[in-house]
């Protein structure tokens, strides 16, 4: 598995010197992604609800000689939003890539889910995203350079997830709201794509492969035969952030090892046992 970026490959990439934004940049796939932009030679803003989380991961990063900052600011919250796009403006210049990765999620059926439960998954995982598109989406038209932005949703946004249906409506949202960026912005060169995890390892996830055999059991319902690590996600967040995908708008990444494409195999068969 690639765990650095080659040198030669920082050029390949066209990353170098360009001011990116990682949303919820302080834990799991966001924190890797941070690490993969800074080693293309981005300049890298990590945002974060945990001030001590950005601050470690950007501190970290800085300790390898590239530029990276910790800001604190929840995505939910337009004026920390908009504070936080004044300070990356101040420090790194105007943001040419952002990655709107934070999210909440909050368990439970939704005949009776309390709509401040509700309310709390969309105003972070969609609204959150639009309140991080205006505000640094802004910077990018303004310097005229063109741009990425990068949604992570998920596989859940377009498989219901029973007793997860908030974040489920609000990952199938965040796809529809990067596709409609992808038109409203193109005129200005800035392109909107999805990344879509499966089943990813990360602090958030950490405590159900404490059960039991359930690593075993979804390794077993995965093609590639294994449970996706934050740099997976990294790789291809970084792919859509660079000139390599320059032609790529309004797509969907699935990263998940070919999960979606197993619901086939699951369907029991006359006189055959199912499939691995
Ligand atoms: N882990 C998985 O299995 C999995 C699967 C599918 C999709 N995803 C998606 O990947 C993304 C990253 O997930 P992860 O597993 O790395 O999560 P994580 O919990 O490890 O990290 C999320 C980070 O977001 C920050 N955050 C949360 N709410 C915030 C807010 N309102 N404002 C600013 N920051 C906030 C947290 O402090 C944390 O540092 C999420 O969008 C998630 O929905 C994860």
């Amino acid at each position: 598995m690639i765990t650095t970026v080659h040198p030669q490959a920082t050029a390949w990439l066209g990353l170098e010197g360009r001011v990116c934004v990682v949303t919820g940049g302080g834990s799991g796939i966001g924190e890797e992604t941070a690490r993969q932009l800074a080693q293309a030679g981005a300049a890298v803003a990590v945002l974060d609800r945990d001030e001590s989380a950005a601050c470690r991961v950007a501190a970290e990063i800085a300790a390898t000689g590239a530029l990276a900052i910790g800001i604190a600011a929840d995505v939910s919250l337009a004026s920390e939003v908009t504070a936080a796009a004044a300070k990356v403006r101040a420090e790194l210049g105007a943001c040419q890539v952002l990655v709107n990765n934070a999210a909440a999620r909050k368990p439970g059926a939704l005949l009776d889910m309390p709509l401040e439960q509700w309310n709390q998954v969309l105003s972070v995982n969609l609204t959150g995203a639009l309140i991080c598109t205006q505000a640094f989406g802004q910077q990018m038209v303004n310097a005229g350079r063109g741009g990425s932005i990068i949604h992570v949703a998920s596989i859940v946004g377009e498989h219901p997830l029973p007793n997860g249906g908030a974040y489920s409506a609000s990952k199938a949202g965040m796809m529809m709201l990067a596709r409609t960026l992808a038109v409203e912005l193109a005129a200005h060169r800035i392109r909107s794509n999805v990344v879509c995890p499966g089943l990813v390892r990360t602090p958030f996830s950490e405590d159900a492969y404490q059960a039991p055999d359930l690593l075993r059991q979804r390794e077993d319902m995965i093609p590639a035969g294994r449970v996706s690590s934050p740099l997976d996600l990294a790789n291809a967040i970084v792919f859509l952030a660079s000139d390599r995908s320059s032609y790529v708008n309004g797509q969907e990444l699935h990263v998940d090892g070919g999960l979606r494409q197993t619901l086939m195999s699951q369907v029991p068969r006359a006189g055959k046992s199912l499939p691995r």
